[in-house]
């Protein structure tokens, strides 16, 4: 292996290996779910860190589980394979400590290039922040990200050289030790530089050293933070990369953190999508949990969530709270206020909402109108259709033109299977229809209100199902009986 060069100009992808530790209990979660399992943005806090190593380019995964193992596992295999990660797991039983849980994973990890340590439950880390840290382990050294917190109580303190009790230490003076929090003296815990319990090191070199660690601390765990010592006194260099923002190397133990850690990506989500040119009514109201791909001007209202992957054409508007999820809306389209779309697909400059449900399967052309307390699922709806209020269309076909009347309902179950509803091009169904499928409405048929279609209705006629209206003449309402 040769190590990579620094030289931006020439960069060549060092061999890297990651190591995710993810056996821990995560009991202040008070949860039956494993912690690293726990949602954020609507994925797994674990399939961040898998992701980010996969974006690193990482050659080999290899992550730590213990707790509820199991599950962990099925999760890993299924969304390394996803992204094309080459990921494996295993088994750390009884947790022992981080040194001990990564000396689990060092037969999985060849002897090649570099290894980067990172957690199940730390879900911020920012690519471009790892790939330095990469870079400045440079194939030779022990690389630390570390962050100076205001309150660094329960953190490891990176010691440096020349730290006394007094003296002030140079802040770029070499690492000499972590000192983790419950070993700490009082002066030590005076520290506020911590390791943020990342680091980027030699695989050769860990290697060796975990195989030296021992337990002889306030905890009786084996520390991986102790290999610092060890390569210092191996004389490899050790060096640190301080970053400022906390939050990149925020862990996740509570609800409490979980929720903080959320608000922070979705902030990060929001200012990327203005940063696009997207207009947000409010960045502090609206969750991304999944991919929103954004045309030119598209306008958000507050209160919106984005579910799986969604795409806005050119000009669309979302008005406020509504929910969108795996949904393509093309340009021009504008959803109003409270609409729910889920698997549709919306054609160029149509209208939804307010009050409006798209369900799977919903596929509207251009200009269709859906209005207020209307359901459509399964359905293909073609240009210019208008569904304006209070109807259901399940599993139909609908022409262009079509204007569907307030209450129509197409009865699309038996109880036992689903058929479909045709309706061809030009139809006009009156109000309070049911369509009883199979059934077809040919073209430029009309239905009178209060039909119920039973069997097909031929074009370019009215076809009308409805007792004949009569008049009583003389009739008079009852009056009350006096006792
Ligand atoms: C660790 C560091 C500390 C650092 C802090 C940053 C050590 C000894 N200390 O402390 O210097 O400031 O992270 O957050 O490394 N885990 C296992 N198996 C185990 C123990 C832990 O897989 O036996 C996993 C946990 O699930 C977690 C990660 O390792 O994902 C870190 O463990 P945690 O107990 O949170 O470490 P800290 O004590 O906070
Ligand atoms: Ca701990």
């Amino acid at each position: 292996w040769v190590p990579f060069m620094s030289n931006p100009s020439c960069v060549t992808t060092p061999y890297l290996q990651v190591v995710v530790m993810a056996a821990g209990k995560g009991t202040r979660m008070k949860s039956r779910i494993p912690k690293v399992l726990h949602q954020l943005a609507g994925k797994p806090l674990l399939g961040h860190v898998l992701t980010t190593a996969h974006q690193l380019g990482a050659q080999r995964c290899v992550v730590v589980t213990g707790h509820q193992a199991e599950q962990v596992n099925a999760y890993v295999q299924s969304e390394s394979e996803q992204l094309g990660l080459h990921a494996q797991v295993v088994l750390q039983s009884p947790q022992l400590g981080t040194g001990h849980a990564v000396q689990q994973a060092a037969p999985a990890l060849s002897d090649e290039g570099i290894t980067l340590v990172l957690s199940g439950d730390v879900p911020l880390t920012e690519v471009p922040t790892l790939q330095s840290l990469v870079q400045l382990c440079d194939g030779r050294c022990l690389a630390l990200l570390t962050v100076n917190m205001p309150d660094p109580s329960g953190y490891g303190r990176v010691k440096r050289q020349g730290w006394s009790e007094s003296a002030l230490v140079d802040r770029h003076a070499p690492v000499t030790a972590i000192v983790e929090h419950k070993d700490a003296t009082e002066a030590e815990r005076g520290i506020q530089e911590v390791y943020s319990g990342i680091m980027a090191l030699p695989t050769v070199l860990l290697k060796t050293w975990l195989s030296r660690l021992d337990n002889r601390n306030a905890q009786g765990e084996y520390y991986l933070t102790d290999i610092v010592k060890l390569a210092v006194a191996d004389n490899v260099p050790v060096v640190a990369s301080t970053i400022s923002d906390v939050s990149q190397v925020a862990g996740v133990n509570s609800p409490v953190q979980l929720a903080e850690v959320e608000r922070v990506l979705q902030q990060r989500t929001a200012l990327s999508l203005m940063n696009q040119g997207v207009r947000l009514a409010d960045p502090l109201r609206m969750d991304v949990r999944g991919q929103l791909v954004c045309e030119q001007d598209v306008d958000i209202d507050v209160n919106c969530v984005f579910e799986g992957d969604v795409t806005l054409g050119d000009g669309v508007s979302i008005g406020p709270n509504c929910v969108l999820k795996n949904v393509s809306l093309a340009a021009g389209v504008q959803v109003a206020a409270f609409s729910h779309l889920d698997g549709a697909q919306v054609g160029a400059d149509a209208r939804i909402g307010p009050f409006a449900r798209l369900r799977p399967g919903a596929r509207l052309a251009e200009d269709v109108h859906i209005g207020n307390f209307v359901e459509i699922k399964n359905s293909a709806l073609s240009a210019g259709a208008k569904v304006n209020h209070l109807s259901y269309v399940g599993d139909a076909d609908v022409g262009a033109k079509v204007n569907v009347g307030a209450g129509t309902i197409t009865c699309n179950y038996d109880g036992v299977n689903k058929h479909r509803t045709v309706i061809e091009d030009d139809a006009f169904i009156g109000s309070d229809t049911q369509l009883v499928a199979p059934v077809r409405v040919a073209r430029g048929a009309t239905l009178g209100a209060g039909t119920t279609l039973t069997k097909d209705a031929p074009a370019e006629q009215l076809t009308v199902s409805r007792a004949r209206q009569i008049t009583i003449p003389g009739w008079k309402r009852p009056v009350k009986i006096k006792k």
